[in-house]
This record gives C-alpha cells, structure tokens and sequence, in this order.
C-alpha cells in the first residue's frame, strides 16, 4: 500500500475508530476478541500477491478441499503494536516478521507477500482496528498474519490458490499466572520437532502436534512442557509456544537455531538487549542437566514477552529457582525490552515502526 492508500485507510474508518473500544482493559488475557477489520489477499500458485483489501471482520468460507485443512499447508506469524502516551502506535519489528513468513513459505511450497507488502497490510490493519490498541500499560494489539493453502486439492499437492490474512486482537499476559513465574515439565517421550521437519518454521501444525503433551501437562497443574531433542533426549529446545534461556553467573544461554528450534524475534532482540546490557551470551548446545544448577530461567516469545521460570519438573524431580524464578537478569532484560517497545526508551536499534 502506499501512504495515500493507508490515507484511505484513515477517512474511510475515522469516524467509528478514533474512539476506544468500549471494553474493561483491565482484564485482558490471551484470548480471542473480535475487532472491526481483517486483510485479506490472495494469489494463484506459482503467482505472486496483489492487491489486497481490508475487509469487516468476520468468518470466511473455504472450500472443504482447501490444502491448510486437509494437508496443513499453512503457516501464520505474531506481532504487537503497543499504544504510547502520545497516542501514537508502535510496531516492534514487523519486517523480521515478514522475512520469517517468506522463510517459512518456501519450506511449505507457498507463495508469500514481499516484505514491503507484509508491512504495509500489518500498518493498515492496524490502523483500521486502532481503537482496539489498549490504553498505555493495559496490553497490545497481537496481530496474527496467516498464510494458507485456500485452493482445493484431492491428491498431495501444493494447492492452487493462497490466501494470507490478517487479523488482530487486543491481548493482555498469556499466561494465567500473569507476570508471575511459570511452572514447566520437561517431556522426554513426545517431541516438538525433528531434524530435517518444519520445527524451525512458523508452520500451524508445529502447534497441533505439541497439544498433548501441553494439555497433559497443565492437567497436572504445569504452566507448559519443555521440550528435548528428538536424538539424544539430553538437549534442550523450546517450550510449546516460546524460546528458553538459560542464566548461570551471569552468563546467559539459549538453545542455537539449527532447524528444530523456532527462530523467535523475541529471542533475536533478547540477545541483542542482553549484549547491549554487557552480558555475555551463548548460543549452544544447552543439556537438560544444566537446569539443575541454573541461576535463572526465562522464556521469551512474542505473547509471552519475557517470562521467568519458576520451577522445572524432569523426570519427576523439580527444581525450583531462587526467588521463586523471579531472577534479576530476566526483570532487567524484561524492562529494556518492553519500555522499548512501549516507546519509553531510545529506541536505538531502530526497531520499532510508527
Ligand atoms: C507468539 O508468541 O506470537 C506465538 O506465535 C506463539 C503462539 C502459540 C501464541
């Protein structure tokens, strides 16, 4: 889009959407609450996007034979806008997004959006949808890019036609114990992700397959599973829905990227604020021994943000963190990173997008 078009944009939704959304922000949580518009845009296989429109909110219709419903040719993307003081609103990142997506379709054969196009239609919605951006302090806007095989297929195949859309809703902390640490279990039978498999792409089956072992867990009163490299068993990798770090004296590791492990924009910014801070980071080999003496752990992600850690359970041992989890290093990176983008610091690294 251009900036006449995001102009449009504004005209046509000012008078419904300058307001806030009558709603109690006090009681954000993760979950799904319809706004006013969507993005859609779509493209032929082997084609590339054009054109896309926002659209009133609302369900879509897809054909039965879609490719994402029978074959999960489908990948989507998370983003946040923030509400500063003056009104204005901030996007962390979004084109890192946007890169991702691009990386994630070409393993999933899809086409995808250029990464100017992914932008523009992420600042538009947005923008048609800005009276659904909590006030400062109360939450974000998550926004949730999807990209799908829409076309029918029968027989195994790249469908014929794609669709990304995107929709947003206003969130507050995802996890229910809200800033507080969180409670993981460390799964040593089932596994997120194999060498060679979509574990390092955004890939919607990626989630299904972890539902078991997460509602297993949280049955038993866990926040979430920790989940170990599918050959050795030994080597840490991700949680259901986030990357984990790992701090002890004051050095902090985190699992490398190496195809089974999500390649998180949280993660990325976190080692970059942590260096900015003087800490030394590794990227690594981390063996789910380490855990035993660990300072600190954290978990990083875009819905979770930076969230301690404050117990692991492995093989029905627990461990549990100094401080009930709430360690300095995860407070600080925490701090940096949200008043950034929150737009209450110098944004220095010039991440954030108006
Ligand atoms: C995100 O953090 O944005 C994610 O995509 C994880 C999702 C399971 C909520």
């Amino acid at each position: 889009a251009s900036p006449s078009r995001l102009d449009a944009v504004l005209s046509e939704t000012y008078s419904e959407t300058t307001e806030l959304a009558d709603i109690d922000w006090d009681s954000l949580g993760f979950s799904f609450l319809p706004t006013d518009y969507m993005y859609t845009m779509k493209c032929a296989r082997g084609g590339e996007f054009s054109k896309g429109e926002l659209q009133r909110f609302g369900n879509i219709e897809m054909n039965p034979s879609a490719g994402v419903l029978n074959y999960g040719q489908g990948l989507f993307e998370g983003l946040k806008a923030y509400r500063k003081e003056d009104g204005n609103i901030l996007l962390f990142r979004p084109e890192e997004n946007a890169v991702r997506m691009r990386s994630g379709a070409e393993r999933m054969c899809m086409p995808s959006p250029t990464v100017e196009q992914f932008v523009e239609a992420v600042k538009a919605t947005v923008l048609a949808n800005r009276r659904w951006v909590p006030p400062p302090g109360k939450g974000s806007l998550y926004i949730r890019p999807l990209l799908m095989g829409s076309g029918a297929v029968l027989g195994l195949a790249p469908a014929p036609e794609y669709t990304f859309l995107i929709y947003v809703s206003p969130v507050g902390n995802y996890f229910k114990e809200g800033v507080a640490p969180i409670h993981l279990v460390v799964e040593h039978e089932l596994h997120r992700a194999t060498p060679g498999g979509t574990g390092g792409v955004k890939t919607i089956g990626n989630y299904a397959a972890v539902l078991k072992a997460q509602s297993a867990a949280k049955a038993k009163g866990y926040s979430d599973v920790l989940y170990l490299d599918c050959v050795n068993k030994r080597y840490l990798e991700e949680v259901s829905s986030c990357n984990i770090f790992v701090v002890k004296d004051n050095v902090i590791f985190t699992p490398a990227i190496k195809g089974t492990i999500l390649p998180g924009i949280t993660r990325k910014s976190i080692i970059d604020v942590a260096r900015s801070q003087g800490f030394q980071v590794e990227e690594r080999h981390v063996a789910v021994d380490e855990l035993l003496d660990a300072d600190e752990v954290f978990c990083t992600g875009t819905a979770v943000v930076v969230s301690p850690v404050g117990s692991i359970t492995y093989m029905g041992k627990r461990v549990s963190y100094r401080d009930g989890g709430v360690g300095v290093v995860s407070q600080q990176l925490y701090s940096v990173l949200t008043r950034l983008q929150m737009g209450l610091i110098e944004d220095k690294m010039d991440w954030t997008v108006e």
